[in-house]
């Protein structure tokens, strides 16, 4: 078909696809500061500081141990995380605090004799845990870029630890997670001992409170004092594999984030052990070269071109991306316009491509032959992970996103400590070929090691027009982050929407495997009726996923703070 009719059978599918808004929005206008997170008391904890003369790393520490407080499905201290830091003289850094795999952790850690994963060993119970980061990563922030005392920065969290907090719904709907009565103390502080929590009720976290007072106290004994020794001995006790010399051995690691543009904007995300950066900035790059504006938003025909670019990245993401300080990595070409430029000629703009049938197209440096061994079934999503943003009244800004991996992460507490571990391990490949948690096929570089950094979907990501700050972004959603923050972008970018409603619209996600397209509820029939008729599967089943909590600054530096329609987050700002 010659390519000019082809052009308006776009055009005409396009326009017969109307697309529905979910959910309505709450957008906060601010002159000075904002946070954005899935708790407003986590918000406040960070407000308050800024107000105290913290700047914005001092706010987002504030909203972090917060978190770990008041939002234990996901904000954590036994969990990791990247923070994305912009500071207002322009420099940036992205600081790694991933969990790494203990010494003793083996390639085939999670498999039986006949070579199968064994359900649930790398998702439950402390043998999933890595070496958590969170503590490292905040404390190093903190103090490389903080300006208060950190004792002054931890208050708030020390504070509604020690004296409770009223639990809303969602809180008390959160902690009645069933896996969580299967470890003693984690059933004894979530689950009131087995009685449960209702909405109103105070949660008090002693156990908790003074960890965090001994972290305030003395930030080093996490890894290497007392608190590290006692963390290892009940991880060991309970079957765990962490050791005091793995926590000592703990490093944050400052890297230089992925840099790209997108129609004239700049884009600042997280480079590996993430693959959020890397894999949206190449879905970007092969975006670029179509008119989605024009297409229209949440039209077929965009939706289409969109997934097709997500696709392919995803399958560079599985066959390349690990953990940078042990395999080397091809950022450069999966990042190069002319890669994008062979990927959008595999693209045919009427019919969805078959996952099993891409090929890479032939690149410098890029092998070709598929090394992935591919799935024969999946597995349902787990949940869970939060993101906050944070500008200050000088225009510093920070994006975090932190994990357990899903909720609660392996929901086993450390014993006289009282805060969950991570259940991370399984962001590696178990084994190859396997789908993880998220129904990610990962490759040998994302293959289990001792010391390594499982390979993340996180994104907190800023963007720049004319050289000044304008977005700082970032949602959870396992790997439908990267889509959701892609999303939310080319809401704001390509289809004019003001931040508030691009994070509200209904979302859509592909990743390669399994190959389809996940629909959020709010499309018109008449969209999913034309996508099918291109050719895609469409899983409609899932209503809503993900939790955007964004800022956006306008040209005379108002903030405009963006909480997810969709959870009970709060923007607070000042
Ligand atoms: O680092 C990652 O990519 C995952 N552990 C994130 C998990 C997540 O976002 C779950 N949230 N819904």
């Amino acid at each position: 078909m010659p390519i000019r009719r082809k052009l308006l059978i776009l055009l005409v599918v396009a326009a017969l696809s109307a697309f529905a808004l979910a959910v309505p929005k709450q957008v906060t206008v601010a002159r000075h500061g904002m946070v954005v997170s899935v708790h407003e008391l986590a918000s406040r904890a960070g407000v308050e500081v800024m107000k105290s003369g913290g700047n914005a790393v001092d706010a987002a520490v504030a909203t972090g141990f917060a978190l770990a407080v008041v939002h234990p499905v996901a904000g954590n201290i036994g969990g990791g995380g990247f923070m994305l830091i912009r500071m207002a003289d322009g420099k940036t850094h992205f600081l790694d605090y991933r969990e790494k795999a203990p010494a003793a952790a083996t390639e085939n850690m999670y498999l039986d004799a006949k070579g199968d994963v064994i359900p649930d060993l790398s998702l439950l119970g402390y043998k999933s845990a890595g070496v958590p980061g969170s503590v490292a990563g905040m404390v190093y922030a903190q103090r490389h870029f903080g300006k208060l005392p950190l004792a002054k920065v931890m208050a708030p969290a020390i504070k509604l630890a020690r004296e409770g907090y009223a639990l809303t719904r969602e809180d008390a709907e959160d902690l009645r997670d069933e896996d969580l009565a299967k470890f003693a103390a984690s059933k004894r502080i979530f689950q009131n001992g087995g009685k449960g929590f209702a909405e109103g009720d105070t949660f008090r976290q002693p156990e908790l409170a003074r960890t965090l007072e001994r972290i305030a106290a003395s930030p080093d004994d996490f890894y290497h004092g007392a608190l590290a020794r006692e963390l290892a001995a009940a991880v060991q006790k309970a079957g765990g594999l962490i050791t005091a010399e793995d926590l000592a051995r703990y490093e944050v690691k400052e890297r230089e984030p992925i840099g790209g543009t997108y129609r004239g904007y700049e884009v600042i995300s997280s480079p590996p052990p993430s693959s959020g950066g890397t894999v949206m900035l190449e879905a970007l790059n092969i975006l670029e070269g179509y008119d989605l504006g024009k297409l229209g938003n949440r039209s077929a025909a965009a939706i289409h071109l969109t997934v097709e670019a997500y696709s392919r990245a995803f399958y560079d993401r599985a066959e390349f991306l690990g953990d940078p300080d042990f395999t080397k990595l091809p950022i450069p070409q999966l990042l190069d316009r002319a890669y994008a430029a062979k990927w959008r000629e595999t693209i045919d703009p009427l019919h969805a491509s078959k996952s099993d049938e891409l090929r890479r197209p032939a690149f410098s440096g890029l092998d070709q032959s598929a090394s992935l061994r591919l799935p024969s079934e999946y597995r349902p999503e787990p949940e869970h992970t939060t993101h906050y943003s944070v500008v200050d009244p000088e225009g510093n800004a920070v994006a975090v996103t932190t994990t357990l991996n899903d909720s609660f992460g392996s929901r086993a507490t450390v014993e006289g400590l009282g805060f969950l571990l991570n259940d991370e391990m399984d962001d590696f490949a178990s084994k190859q070929g396997v789908p993880n948690g998220y129904g990610l096929i990962q490759g040998p570089a994302n293959a289990i090691g001792p010391g390594k950094r499982p390979l993340s979907a996180m994104t907190p990501t800023m963007v720049l027009k004319d050289g000044k700050l304008f977005l700082v972004m970032g949602s959870p959603g396992g790997p439908r982050i990267i889509t959701t923050v892609a999303n939310i972008l080319m809401g704001v970018i390509d289809y004019k929407m003001p931040l508030g409603e691009a994070v509200d619209a209904p979302r859509f996600h592909h990743q390669w495997k399994p190959d389809e397209i996940v629909l959020e509820r709010g499309f018109s029939p008449d969209t999913v009726k034309l996508l099918k008729s291109m050719g895609h599967r469409v899983d409609e089943r899932e209503h809503y996923w993900s939790d955007g909590e964004c800022i956006a600054v306008d040209a005379k530096g108002a903030l405009y703070g963006a909480s997810d329609g969709r959870n009970n987050g709060k923007a607070v700002g000042f």
